[in-house]
């Protein structure tokens, strides 16, 4: 049965009351620009104060329909009644406690009920996964690479041009994304060599050329791949690309690891993007969405590969029990009718993004699976044009459309769950006004 919350507070379409920004935010931005690291990028100015569902309210009381989700994060919406209320009864009871060296029910209940649904070969016995949680992307992905170093011996990684996998050292270096998230942190983690994403040409010259010549394959680790590349374009893979990953992989020793910290958590009408393929990865990482916006990752791996020893991987934070029990309240939600609701609006809202290509040729066709969408803006040539990008997402904040870029020139859809039929309608609705205007 399908659990949409139901707006209390904020209505379910925008509503701007001031010009934006209005005098509250303006303030805050100000503020914030004394005093936060000049390195957070902001496309336009949004000063969040409430959110419900799908829609966000700024200070100054202007309601915006939300197509980011906190950069792919509220995957229940924002505020959902059952995730608020799980975590006010688990905050009233043990905010933390450390899972690195105690005990605590909630890690272990979700720990269980991630294990029994990874997309793993069945364990007779026992769950087909163990988990390692974190507190973000970057820190699974960071520990995932670490676990298939320790496990397999090996140094070497291959990932992928236009990945993006987070921050830290070793996720910023399995990063291929912009050269302005590496320029100036050098030295990187050494061992990791990207090749084109998505094609089998590229998995052609890994076989071909740098397995005979540069990358001895049983020096390899792991090939660490998103199932849809999201800040690089929100990029399906050519048929069969993740297949024969898999393949090389078996035939090498190499762990094939699945970043789906933006595609998982049910975003793509799937629990993981990956079972959209019959493939069964090593290893997957995930974090975003899978507690609907309070910090939390994990690394789910075969029980095999998980064995390194006591004190060799661990953390503060990771697994914190309010945390959890968010997690299992949008576990719930999510199989119980929001994945299917992202299936269900993500193809209504790619049938709106065609319609709109038809009419307007600038805007591409769109790719995607679920809610998990994006379109490429592009010149009167049909090449990539950001500029034109950037103009379109500052116009659709200022009708009250909150939208985030991904990729050289693409606008990517992730809103909440949760979104209805109304609310996709509306976004297409302003997105045909500014290309109208
Ligand atoms: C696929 C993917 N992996 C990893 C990350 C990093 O996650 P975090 O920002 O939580 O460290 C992101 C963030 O956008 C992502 O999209």
């Amino acid at each position: 049965m399908l659990s949409i919350s139901v707006n209390k507070y904020l209505p379910t379409s925008p509503r701007l009351v001031t010009s934006l920004p209005g005098p509250r935010a303006r303030d805050i931005i100000e503020r914030d620009r004394a005093v936060t690291s000049p390195s957070y990028t902001r496309d336009y100015p949004l000063v969040a104060a409430r959110g419900e569902g799908c829609m966000v309210e700024d200070v100054d009381g202007n309601v915006f329909l939300d197509m980011t989700a906190g950069i792919a994060v509220t995957a229940t919406g924002h505020a959902h009644p059952e995730v608020v209320q799980a975590i006010q009864t688990q905050a009233a009871k043990l905010l933390h406690m450390s899972g690195t060296d105690f005990y605590y029910q909630p890690m272990v209940e979700l720990a269980e009920k991630l294990a029994a649904r990874a997309p793993f070969p069945p364990v007779a016995g026992t769950f087909p996964a163990r988990v390692f949680f974190t507190n973000s992307g970057a820190e699974s992905n960071e520990g995932a690479i670490k676990l298939a170093r320790y496990y397999t011996r090996r140094s070497l990684i291959v990932a992928f041009l236009g990945a993006f996998h987070g921050r830290t050292y070793g996720a910023m270096s399995l990063t291929g994304s912009k050269a302005v998230q590496r320029a100036g942190f050098g030295p990187l983690v050494p061992g990791i060599t990207h090749i084109t994403y998505g094609t089998h040409a590229s998995l052609d010259y890994l076989e071909k050329h740098l397995f005979t010549a540069t990358l001895p394959p049983q020096e390899v680790a792991a090939i660490v791949v998103e199932p849809i590349q999201g800040e690089g374009g929100y990029i399906v893979p050519e048929d069969g690309f993740l297949e024969r990953i898999r393949q090389i992989c078996d035939r090498h020793g190499i762990l094939m690891v699945v970043d789906e910290v933006q595609s998982g958590m049910g975003r793509t009408g799937r629990l993981f993007a990956i079972e959209h393929w019959n493939v069964m990865p090593d290893i997957i990482t995930t974090a975003k969405g899978i507690a609907s916006g309070l910090p939390l990752g994990a690394i789910l791996s075969r029980p095999q590969i998980m064995t390194w020893s006591p004190g060799s991987h661990a953390t503060t934070f990771g697994g914190n029990p309010v945390a959890c029990a968010a997690s299992i309240a949008t576990l719930h939600l999510l199989e119980n009718g929001l994945m299917a609701n992202a299936s269900r609006m993500g193809e209504q809202l790619q049938a709106g993004l065609t319609q709109l290509h038809h009419s307007f040729p600038t805007i591409s066709l769109p790719r995607g699976k679920g809610l998990m969408v994006a379109v490429d803006l592009l010149d009167d040539e049909g090449n990539p044009d950001p500029k034109l990008r950037d103009r379109v997402i500052q116009e659709a904040f200022l009708r009250g459309l909150l939208l985030l870029g991904c990729g050289k020139a693409a606008i990517r859809f992730c809103p909440p769950l949760v979104i209805d039929s109304n609310q996709i309608q509306i976004a297409l609705s302003i997105l045909k006004e500014i290309f109208l205007n």
